[in-house]
């Protein structure tokens, strides 16, 4: 770890985001949403709470889903890190199967969930391609909507999840 001219404490790190190999120096105290946000431009994650509770800042670290409000740039040295502009396949100009369907089911409102809702479904369907709503509801326990649009999201989840297939869901796991 070194220090700055602003006497921030920074550290290098290497690590793979959205496929694509990124060794950066970064602000030691900074959490991976904001370095996300103001270093990268990655600005798909949204800023909800940045306490862990609304999961609008759900990411994929190393196949699992997580608020990127939670951990510090020191913890994603050597991770494979997922975000919502990584979903769809690179240069395909089309969207990715889940996000298909939450368009098809009118799942997103004003849309400010939405992207975390993406990466937790992903990390699901990581786990369980044929989840039930049960497992569904338990999956987005995490993710708050405040347009109150559950249903539809859970009606996304469930189109998906006919729709998904291995070749859909494997570039994530790392
Ligand atoms: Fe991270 Fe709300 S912004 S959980």
């Amino acid at each position: 770890m070194v220090r700055n001219n602003m006497t921030e404490p920074t550290i290098d790190i290497r690590f793979y985001l959205n496929g694509i190999a990124f060794n950066r120096n970064a602000p030691a105290s900074w959490t991976l949403l904001r370095f996300l946000r103001d270093a990268l431009g990655y600005t798909g994650t949204k800023c909800g709470c940045e306490v862990g509770e609304c999961g609008a800042c759900t990411v994929i670290v190393d196949g699992q889903p997580v608020n990127a409000c939670l951990i510090l740039t020191p913890q994603i040295d050597g991770a494979n890190i997922w975000t919502i502009e990584g979903v769809a396949a690179a240069g395909a100009n089309e969207l990715h199967p889940i996000q298909k369907a939450f368009l098809e089911c009118d799942a997103a409102h004003c849309g400010f969930c939405s992207p975390g809702m993406i990466m937790s479904t992903i990390a699901l369907f990581l786990k369980n391609s044929n989840p039930d709503d049960a497992q569904i509801k338990q999956a987005l326990a995490g993710n708050l909507c405040r347009c109150t649009g559950y249903i539809q999201i859970i009606d996304a989840v469930r189109k998906a999840a006919s729709k998904i297939t291995e070749n859909d869901l494997q570039k994530f796991v790392s």
